[in-house]
C-alpha cells in the first residue's frame, strides 16, 4: 500500500524498503515524515528525480538537474550508537559513499571536513544528516545524500562541482547506485558499532588536505594553518590548535 503525502499527490512506487518519487520537496523531509508516521524502519531508501526544496548544509538549498543526479535519503536506526557519536556516524556515511565511488574510479577521492565527498578539488557529493532525538536516545537518523551522477554542465555559481560522468565518462543508473550506496553505508555503520577507532582512522586516512595548509574562516577572520586531522567529536586539529564543528569552516571551495 502506498502513502503519498498530501502535498505530493503522485503515487510513489515502492517495494519494501525503497520508495521512488518523481518529485518531492525534499527526500529528507519525506523520510522524516514517514518516521513520524511510524512507517519507516532501518534501511528504507527514499529516492527522487526532482526536489523542489532540496536542503543543503547550514540551511542552504540543494539544486540538481531533473533526473540526472542522485537525491536519496536513507533511514537508519543508530542504536546502540549514542549521541556523542554523531560526528563518527556522519563519517561512516561519508566512508560508505567513498567505498562506492572508488569502485567507479579508484583514485583521488577524499572527505572534506566535515563530510563533503571530493574528487581532487571538486565536490561530487554532499551529505545532510538529520536526527530524531528523544531525551538522550537517538531512535532514528535520516542520511540525505546528493551526488552528482550524470549532469554534464554546472551553473557558474558552483564552479567546483563535478559529476561521476565527468570523471569516468560513464552513465549511472539512479536506483542501482542508490541501493549500492545503501549497502556500503550499512557496512560502514556496522563497522562503526564494532570499532569506532577504525572509523576515525579511516576518515583521517581519507581526509581532504591532510597535512597541507588550509584556509579556515572563523567569523570574519581567515586563518591559514596546517591541517593535522580530526578527532572523534569532529574537531578540526591544526597547527594552531583545535576548532569545533560549527565554530569555523574551511573556505577553499565555492560550495561552502
Ligand atoms: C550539502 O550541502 O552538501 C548537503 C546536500 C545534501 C542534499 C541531499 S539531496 C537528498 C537529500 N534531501 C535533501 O533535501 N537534501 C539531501
Amino acid at each position: 500500500m502506498s502513502h503519498p503525502r498530501k502535498e505530493n499527490p503522485q503515487v510513489p512506487s515502492h517495494d519494501n524498503q525503497l520508495i521512488e518519487l518523481d518529485s518531492v520537496d525534499s527526500t529528507n523531509n519525506y523520510a522524516m515524515a514517514r518516521i513520524h508516521e511510524g512507517m519507516a524502519t532501518d534501511g528504507l531508501v527514499c529516492l527522487t528525480r526532482h526536489q523542489w526544496a532540496g536542503k543543503g548544509q547550514r540551511g542552504r538549498t540543494w539544486h540538481s538537474e531533473f533526473g540526472q543526479n542522485l537525491m536519496m535519503s536513507l533511514v537508519i536506526e543508530p542504536s546502540p550508537l549514542i549521541l556523542t557519536q554523531q560526528f563518527l556516524f556522519s563519517a561512516a556515511i561519508a566512508l560508505g559513499i567513498l567505498d562506492q565511488v572508488r569502485l567507479f574510479e579508484e583514485n583521488n577521492w577524499t572527505i572534506k571536513w566535515p563530510n563533503d565527498i571530493y574528487w581532487n578539488d571538486r565536490k561530487a557529493a554532499g551529505i545532510l544528516v538529520e536526527s530524531v532525538i528523544k531525551g538522550k536516545t537517538w531512535p532514528f537518523a535520516v542520511a540525505g545524500i546528493g551526488m552528482n551522477l550524470n549532469q554534464e554542465k554546472f551553473p557558474p555559481e558552483i564552479p567546483n562541482a563535478i559529476s561521476l560522468k565527468k570523471i569516468t565518462g560513464n552513465h549511472y543508473e539512479l536506483k542501482k547506485t542508490a541501493l549500492d550506496i545503501r549497502s556500503s553505508i550499512q557496512k560502514r555503520i556496522e563497522e562503526l558499532k564494532k570499532d569506532p577507532d577504525q572509523t576515525l582512522s579511516e576518515l583521517n586516512l581519507s581526509l581532504y588536505k591532510k597535512n597541507q595548509i588550509v584556509s579556515i574562516k572563523k567569523g570574519t577572520d581567515i586563518l591559514l594553518t596546517r591541517l593535522f586531522g580530526v578527532d572523534a567529536l569532529g574537531n578540526l586539529l591544526t597547527e594552531n590548535g583545535g576548532f569545533a564543528l560549527g565554530e569555523v569552516r574551511m573556505t577553499d571551495d565555492h560550495n561552502g
